[in-house]
């Protein structure tokens, strides 16, 4: 018989598994605690933007019409623990409030629930991001004859789906072979399809995770050092990335650079892995997470002063500042600390009239800062904009029209965060083009 899962939390990453889950033809429960997220989700819908998802959704949620009727939620724990030969656990690890280690509560609740209601001979899963020792400790809180394994989840906002059904890599760490062939079982597809699949310890498992994100934050922060080099120098970071990325080495990706990282994982991630290195007395070996984290931090900075600079040097006060984007990548309405927000409160703070546009995370940046102003499109947000600040590197703002812009804005400046317009077209209209890291 196939095996019946469980997702336990329905954000990003739950969501998306429990969908993905269905796809692959199993059985699967949702469970959240949060009742309208449940009803929300029963009806195919998601409380985000996630490309593919909804569609994924109504394929498989039991009621829709035509659904294959294999994905269902709950808010029931009772239920979940009837149904589950597997439970992955999927909540949120944000960083602690004035901390830099990770909030482990909603993780431990969850363990805390499911050891009530787990069957016997079933497999809890956790997919949570973790500080390394977690599962160590986890797997004594559940009953005996209960397994855990820990398998680290990799996918991308924006690329949720297809990076959970295509993963780069499958990594699972166990204690013994039972856990290993329930998890062989359930990636069977996957595996099937060419994903490498790499068993492990819990601790190295729970290592991969932050250590891959810790090498992509230190890609992005080198790159942005680079920056800081070739504006200090006059040289060009956008070709300096494009030649070194030729060598198969180094690799082309990540090297984007703008005003940094941000989101719900690389920053909290790298600072609860400074701070779980500090408890292990291996704080040494992450030093340098703090020099990536500040070079980060500091690309925000340097954003509100090159925008400073383009207002004449001195004051914000009584200046307009149009902000596009307020994401803290395209493809995803999330804020969480995102850096065209930081930039765009930095900018208010000092006393600047800051309207943002952004073509999905109006509602959230509104919920956040609800101080700023906003507008309901690009060409609203620029007008009477004495400098357009370019943030967020969303398909729309490649296609606006430098020209329709420049009839409405009070002065044709535009400085580009993300180093992703097409800089000619915007001078061919009129526009002073400024970006980071390049030349004048
Ligand atoms: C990141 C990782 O890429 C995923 O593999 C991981 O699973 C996920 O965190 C997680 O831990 O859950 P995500 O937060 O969706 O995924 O975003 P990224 O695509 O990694 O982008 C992070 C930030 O880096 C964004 O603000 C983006 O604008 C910035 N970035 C990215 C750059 O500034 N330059 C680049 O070259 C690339």
């Amino acid at each position: 018989m196939a095996l019946k899962i469980t997702v336990i939390g329905t954000g990003y990453l739950g969501a998306t598994h429990a969908a993905a889950m269905a796809e692959l033809g199993f059985e699967v429960l949702g469970l959240d605690v949060v009742p309208e997220k449940i009803e929300l989700l029963s009806s195919g819908r998601v409380p985000m933007y996630e490309p593919g998802l909804e569609e994924l959704l109504a394929k498989h949620v039991a009621g829709i019409e035509g659904s294959s009727g294999r994905l269902r939620f709950t808010t029931s724990w009772e239920e979940v623990g009837a149904f589950g030969d597997v439970h992955f656990v999927c909540v949120n690890t944000p960083q602690k409030h004035g901390e830099y280690a990770c909030d482990m509560s909603y993780v431990d609740a969850a363990f805390a629930s499911l050891a009530e209601v787990v069957r016997e001979g079933a497999l809890v899963v956790g997919k949570s991001t973790v500080p390394v020792g977690s599962a160590e400790r986890l797997v004594g809180v559940l009953p005996e004859g209960v397994e855990l394994a820990w398998n680290p989840e990799f996918l991308r906002e924006g690329f949720a789906v297809q990076d959970t059904l295509h993963p780069d890599r499958i990594v699972v760490g166990v204690q013994d072979e039972r856990a290993e062939k329930l998890m062989r079982e359930v990636y069977a597809g996957p595996v099937g399809d060419g994903s490498p699949f790499v068993v492990t310890d819990f601790p190295t498992a729970e290592l991969v995770k932050t250590s891959a994100n810790s090498f992509l934050a230190t890609k992005i922060s080198f790159i942005n050092a680079m920056a800081e080099v070739c504006e200090a120098a006059g040289g060009d970071v956008v070709k300096l990335a494009e030649a070194i990325g030729y060598d198969d080495r180094i690799g082309a990706k990540f090297l984007r650079a703008g005003i940094g990282f941000g989101g719900g994982c690389l920053p909290k991630d790298i600072r609860a892995f400074m701070a779980r290195a500090g408890e292990l007395g291996a704080d040494q070996a992450l030093t340098f997470l703090r020099e990536i984290d500040s070079i980060n931090m500091r690309r925000r900075g340097q954003m509100v002063e090159m925008a400073r600079e383009a207002l004449g040097g001195s004051t914000f006060l009584g200046r307009r500042v149009a902000v596009l984007g307020a994401t803290f990548k395209p493809d995803s309405d999330d804020v969480r600390d995102s850096p065209a927000l930081n930039v765009a409160g930095q900018i208010h703070l000092q006393g600047g009239q800051v309207t943002v546009y952004d073509p999905k995370g109006m509602d959230n940046a509104r919920r956040l800062f609800p101080t700023l102003g906003y507008a309901e499109s690009a060409l609203e947000a620029v007008r009477g904009a004495d400098v357009v600040l370019h943030l967020t590197e969303w398909r729309e703002f490649r296609e606006l029209d430098p020209a329709a812009l420049a009839e409405v804005a009070a002065s044709r400046v535009i400085l580009d965060g993300r180093n992703a317009l097409d800089s000619e077209r915007w001078r061919t209209a009129g526009w002073t083009y400024r970006a980071m890291g390049r030349p004048r």
